[in-house]
């Protein structure tokens, strides 16, 4: 009997054939190297996939993926994907996505424990905290679902607008967009939140960190 991911290994060899049969040096430019002019923070959810649902290709695109597209400025990886993208490869945009039916955000609102991951699901806690009057004022539990879930994304925005690597790229007039995205499950659309940051403006001044 075929195991499952022995699957997954013939569909890699048959999608490598077909980029080859379009383009036979596809491969080989790709391997040059990358400037890709995105990042993407989105959730490891696998129904969202952030290259399929924005249609764009190997190179294109660079990826962070965490349980409820988290932006955590402890978090080792997501600051080295952030300084990395930013500073080295520098992309124009930062696109924080979240998505509605986040099972994550889901258990955040709740309080059952689930071990671990409840560190984790803390600092989405805190983002209902800041916003419980007017969460706490919406009475349909799925309207309120979907709300935290764009509040989420807003703060995450909001976090990435507060850390040194975004600020430092502003102060020096690198051309850097913040987004704040939510994909749809049920109909595959992305909507956008229009928390188009650009500067610190927006920031409270406690946050403003002086040039170095
Ligand atoms: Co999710």
């Amino acid at each position: 009997m075929e195991k499952s991911y022995e699957k997954l290994l013939e569909n890699n060899k048959t999608w490598a054939q077909i980029k080859i049969n379009n383009d036979p040096l596809f491969f080989e430019n790709l391997a040059k190297g990358q400037s890709p002019e995105y990042l993407w923070i989105g959730c490891s959810d696998s129904r969202v996939p952030a290259d399929q649902i924005t249609g764009t290709n190997p190179g294109e695109i660079f990826v962070h993926r965490n349980i409820a597209n988290m932006v955590v400025h402890s978090d080792m990886n997501l600051l080295s994907v952030l300084s990395y993208a930013v500073e080295v490869l520098k992309v124009k945009h930062v696109i924080v996505c979240g998505h509605y039916g986040c099972g994550g955000v889901i258990a955040a609102m709740g309080n059952k424990q689930y071990g671990l991951i409840d560190n984790w699901l803390r600092h989405i806690k805190d983002v209902y905290r800041f916003h419980h009057t007017e969460l706490d004022a919406i009475t349909d539990v799925n309207e309120r679902t979907r709300r935290f879930i764009e509040l989420n994304v807003i703060e995450q925005v909001n976090d990435l607008s507060k850390t040194s690597i975004v600020q430092n790229a502003w102060k020096n007039g690198q051309t850097l967009h913040l987004h704040g995205w939510v994909y749809d499950l049920k109909d595959g659309i992305i909507k956008d939140l229009d928390v188009n940051y650009t500067s610190t403006k927006d920031l409270h001044a406690v946050y403003h960190l002086d040039k170095i």
